[in-house]
């Protein structure tokens, strides 16, 4: 996944760029590169560079680049060919006169590479984009229209030809003064300024200058001017939009005097509770309110079983919220990895009802996976964060999440944010079935409580960092939880992993005696799930099994269990909620673990290698 920024207008363009290339260097940061076109000299100039962004920035202000009103930018998370100079967008076609930068990936690239090779043309990089670039020029060499639309069209003919995935910022020296986009599969919003555009693979990049925005559909293809847009289809004519204020304000996607975007995101978990659930607990019915489902009680009523698909973090939220469905609404539910359920041929009840949930809403296989679903007649339903995004546009109803942006890579909010909207979808069906009116107020009362109660977690994070220091040199961590707590355990160990680069596992504590035991040694810290629920006793004995085996273990335990310290080496207290309610408190000390273990260890916690916040191609 990578990350587009266009600009054309009265500013210079290149801080314009630089400042909005870093606020999608969550995207993907391994090269980057921007265009400009200097309408009083007529030059297009192209700086690219491997590294991050600061990088290109240093080469930027060492360069004799002009200054410009126009320009296009990348930040880039590779796909095809090494990060390098070379691969680094914007790519140029073989006359120099044309520049593009493009988020996705074109699926039948050789094949078009290799037609272009036998008519001559000559690559630099090993970059599908650049085969784009060619099939532009090639159309703008050859067409006859005049204006704008010589280089619209040219990108229009040069996109029905591929297949696969593009969001696409193009400019021509011929073209001073026009930018094009063009958008299907990856995300492209159209910021609109007083007298300037802007192009985004975020609306949050544009916070500063603009909080109008068109988020482009598939197809569309708009014309860029200082002062005006264009929206044309490449299917059919013009294409319908609509102008939409953006929610958050301008200094939402900073960090707020925090460190790291990611510890930000941990702390504003108070606040996404409350988010989640606003106007959707109907206190008078013990029930919820969620209307974005588009479905009526009947056929909510009629749901006989219910798939969860996400990846990553979301999966994990997605296992808790079928744990939820089944424990509490008596839904047969389950969950599934995106990524192999669309692969799969299972045999499902007519009336199954999809989930898909996605945080940036624009994650490759969960969206192929809820495409699998709906193709099969199924109903597919979005819990996504970003408005407008793909999965959220191509489900047939869904609930937002209004978390605001999650810029760090690593998920924390949106998790918490995902199981609270589960517990709504649980209370409503479950009030539809068997769940009684007290029960139902109850849930509602636990979740009144939730925003205080992750306050006074995060109240005690200096304890929370001084047993992430003690353990930051283990080679392995094991984190072990039961029912509730299995995906809870999956989800700490992910954490881990994709931020300390610690090797971490996740694992049902059941399953320790199958296997698993034989990792425990002294150098290998175990973190045990062991809240005051029913299984509280099987839990204690999952801690002496590894103390008996001299491994070091890390109790996340109920406030006021005192006993809990006769068995662990150390012990985070958390308050108690409802078993379905308290994975949103167990987390918490756990993204806080391993936030301050990387943090140790001097990773870069926003940005962790290898990864990218989205991740749009399979
Ligand atoms: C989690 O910390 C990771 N960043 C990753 O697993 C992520 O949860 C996954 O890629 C799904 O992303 P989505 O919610 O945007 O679909």
């Amino acid at each position: 996944m990578c990350g587009i920024i266009a600009y054309i207008g009265p500013r210079d363009v290149r801080p314009v760029l630089l400042d909005g290339l870093s606020r999608l260097e969550y995207r993907g940061y391994d090269s980057a590169g921007l265009a400009t076109l200097d309408g009083d000299r007529g030059s297009l100039s192209i700086v690219k560079k491997a590294g991050r962004i600061a990088e290109l920035a240093r080469v930027v202000h060492e360069s004799t680049l002009p200054p410009a009103h126009q320009g296009i930018s990348h930040t880039r998370w590779a796909t095809h060919g090494e990060p390098t100079d070379v691969n680094a967008h914007p790519h140029a076609d073989g006359s120099g006169d044309l520049a593009i930068v493009h988020n996705g990936v074109i699926e039948n690239f050789q094949t078009l590479k290799k037609q272009l090779e036998a008519e001559g043309h000559v690559f630099a990089s090993a970059t599908d984009t650049e085969v784009l670039s060619h099939l532009i020029g090639r159309a703008y060499s050859e067409s006859t229209e005049t204006g704008s639309q010589r280089l619209s069209g040219a990108v229009k003919q040069a996109l029905r030809g591929i297949k696969g995935t593009y969001g696409i910022a193009v400019m021509h020296r011929d073209h001073h003064g026009l930018i094009v986009g063009a958008r299907r599969g990856s995300p492209l919003v159209l910021g609109i300024g007083e007298g300037e555009m802007f192009l985004s693979s975020d609306a949050a990049a544009l916070l500063p200058y603009t909080n109008k925005v068109v988020y482009l559909k598939d197809f569309d293809l708009v014309e860029l001017r200082a002062g005006q847009f264009d929206i044309q289809s490449l299917t059919s004519g013009r294409s319908a939009f609509e102008i939409e204020e953006l929610g958050f304000a301008p200094d939402a996607a900073e960090r707020g005097g925090f460190p790291h975007y990611m510890l930000k995101e941990i702390h504003e978990q108070p606040q996404t509770i409350e988010n989640a659930i606003r106007g959707r607990l109907n206190a008078e019915e013990s029930s919820a309110l969620l209307g974005g489902l588009n479905l009526s009680p009947a056929a909510l009523r009629d749901v006989e079983r219910v798939v969860v698909l996400g990846c990553g973090t979301a999966l994990h939220a997605g296992m808790i919220g079928a744990h939820m469905l089944e424990d509490m609404a008596f839904v047969a539910a389950e969950s599934e990895c995106a990524g192999e359920f669309r692969f799969k041929n299972r045999p499902l009840p007519r009336n199954t009802l999809f989930f898909a949930v996605s945080q940036s809403g624009e994650t490759a296989d969960t969206l192929g996976a809820l495409r699998e679903a709906r193709r099969r007649g199924h109903i597919g339903l979005g819990i996504c964060n970003n408005v407008a995004s793909t999965i959220a546009r191509e489900s047939d109803g869904g609930t937002y999440m209004h978390a605001g942006p999650e810029i760090g890579v690593a998920a924390t909010k949106s998790f918490v944010s995902q199981v609270a909207i589960f517990g709504l979808l649980t209370l409503l069906l479950g009030r539809m079935r068997h769940m009684s009116a007290g029960t139902g107020t109850g849930i509602i009362q636990a979740y009144a409580q939730l925003p205080d109660q992750i306050t006074r977690i995060l109240e005690h994070q200096a304890q929370i960092e001084s047993i992430a220091r003690k353990y930051a040199q283990a080679r392995s961590m094991l984190f072990l939880g039961r029912q509730y707590h299995y995906p809870v355990a999956l989800e700490a160990a992910l954490k881990m992993k994709e931020i300390s680069y610690i090797h971490a596992a996740g694992f049902a504590s059941s399953e320790l005696k199958h296997g698993i035991i034989a990792l425990i040694d002294p150098e290998t810290p175990t973190v045990i799930l062991c809240p005051q629920d029913s299984l509280y006793e099987k839990n204690i004995s999952t801690i002496q099994e590894v103390k008996a085996r001299r491994g070091p273990v890390i109790a996340m335990a109920t406030e006021g269990d005192t006993g809990i310290k006769d068995h662990a080496d150390d012990v985070i207290y958390v308050p108690r909620t409802l078993d379905m309610l308290q994975p949103i408190l167990s987390i918490i000390p756990l993204q806080l673990l391993s936030y301050y273990t990387a943090v140790a260890l001097g990773r870069d916690v926003d940005k962790p290698r290898n990864l990218a916040k989205s991740v749009t191609v399979e």
